[in-house]
């Protein structure tokens, strides 16, 4: 037995764990053989989502319920446990909120992760995924999206993406010796296909798919569909639909990669399937999985949106040999399950 009851196996640590995503790849985490440690303040998220994972994996993953500024408790649990990496994911994440909140965005975001980058190097832990975001490209020209596109962050919340990525560049010329990954995902949708787990936005959601899928169930009337005048096939936005347990797959085969130190200076990496789907086509391909009719109206654009969108994703494949291999289809049927089995989201 470990005298200070540091668990012998690899220890990842995951920040904001219990949220959408980080909970996803807690699951594919196990499934590889890591042993997960979940620190999150549930801001933006249930506690409750501990026992699906027991009930998909097995085993319920190790939680703290932490601030990342309370640096003393964090340490406290790099203390505990032999972490070998950190994936982290715990951030604010309303594009539209970011606007008419700046401040709380730049301080939640930066300081949590200058405070969780700080007790890393005391503890000599600099192995790191960070959660980045296609947004962080804004309203560009040339697509499919690559890496080495220009970016044009047009909100708070993607700046506070794209600062992180430069701190944590700026880590690594500092110290050679950290093994960073920064991945940009595109629009994570649909839910584990036991139906267990899924996206449970709190309050009215702001991304499509989750408030298609309530629409389907019941809990709003109609989608409203924000602008059909763009210039794309039926006139409504484009957007990079990847299914979360793709994006958690992505995950795994990234820290492989941390993990064998293969990643000599930080990698930026897309995680999208380069295909786009239009709003339409989402809103009729989720009437196909749920059976369901869903109304819609057409409304005015939301402001910040821009009209296609879509990755390029053979780094992707190169880096880390790992392409998405779910569609469309397994997206609305796995959320729909999700959905109508838990039609208020998590208990
Ligand atoms: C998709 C399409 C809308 C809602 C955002 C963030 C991005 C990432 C994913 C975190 C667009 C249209 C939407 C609705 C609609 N999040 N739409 N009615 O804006 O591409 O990306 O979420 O990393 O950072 O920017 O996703 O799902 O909000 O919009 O018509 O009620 O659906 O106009 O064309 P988006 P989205």
């Amino acid at each position: 037995m470990n005298t200070n009851n540091k668990l012998s196996r690899h220890c990842v640590l995951v920040t904001g764990g219990t949220g959408y995503i980080g909970s996803h790849t807690v699951v594919a985490l196990m499934a590889a053989g890591y042993e997960p440690i979940i620190i999150d303040n549930l801001s933006n998220s249930k506690a409750s989502v501990l026992k699906r994972i027991k009930q998909i994996t097995g085993k319920q993953p190790i939680f703290y319920k932490i601030d990342l500024w309370d640096i003393a408790a964090l340490d406290k649990v790099f203390q505990k446990y032999s972490i070998a990496s950190v994936m982290h994911f715990a951030g604010f994440k309303a594009v539209g909120e970011s606007v008419t909140e700046p401040l709380k965005y730049y301080e939640n975001n930066i300081q949590s992760t200058i405070s969780l980058c700080n007790v890393m190097t005391m503890r000599d832990v600099k192995k790191i995924i960070f959660s980045s975001s296609a947004s962080v490209y804004g309203e560009t020209t040339v697509i499919p999206i690559k890496e080495n596109s220009l970016t044009a962050p047009a909100s708070p919340y993607a700046c506070t993406k794209q600062m992180i990525e430069q701190i944590l560049k700026d880590i690594h010329v500092a110290d050679p010796a950290w093994r960073i990954a920064l991945l940009r995902y595109f629009n994570p949708a649909g839910a584990h296909e036991s139906g267990l787990m899924g996206e449970d936005p709190q309050g009215i959601p702001n991304n499509l798919m989750p408030y298609v899928s309530q629409v389907a169930v019941g809990r709003h009337k109609k989608v409203n569909i924000f602008g059909n005048d763009y210039p794309t096939s039926d006139g409504t936005g484009v957007r990079d639909y990847i299914h979360i347990m793709d994006l958690a797959e992505g995950h795994v085969a990234a820290l492989k990669k941390i993990d064998t130190a293969t990643f000599k200076t930080p990698q930026i990496i897309n995680l999208g399937t380069g295909s786009g789907y239009t709003v339409m086509e989402i809103l009729h391909a989720f009437e196909k999985a749920s059976g369901k009719v869903i109304p819609y109206r057409i409304t005015k654009r939301r402001p910040g949106d821009i009209a296609a969108c879509y990755a390029d994703t053979k780094l992707a494949q190169k880096l880390l040999g790992w392409k998405a291999r779910r569609n469309l289809a397994d997206m609305c049927a796995d959320a729909w399950r999700w959905q109508s089995q838990n039609p208020t989201g998590y208990p």
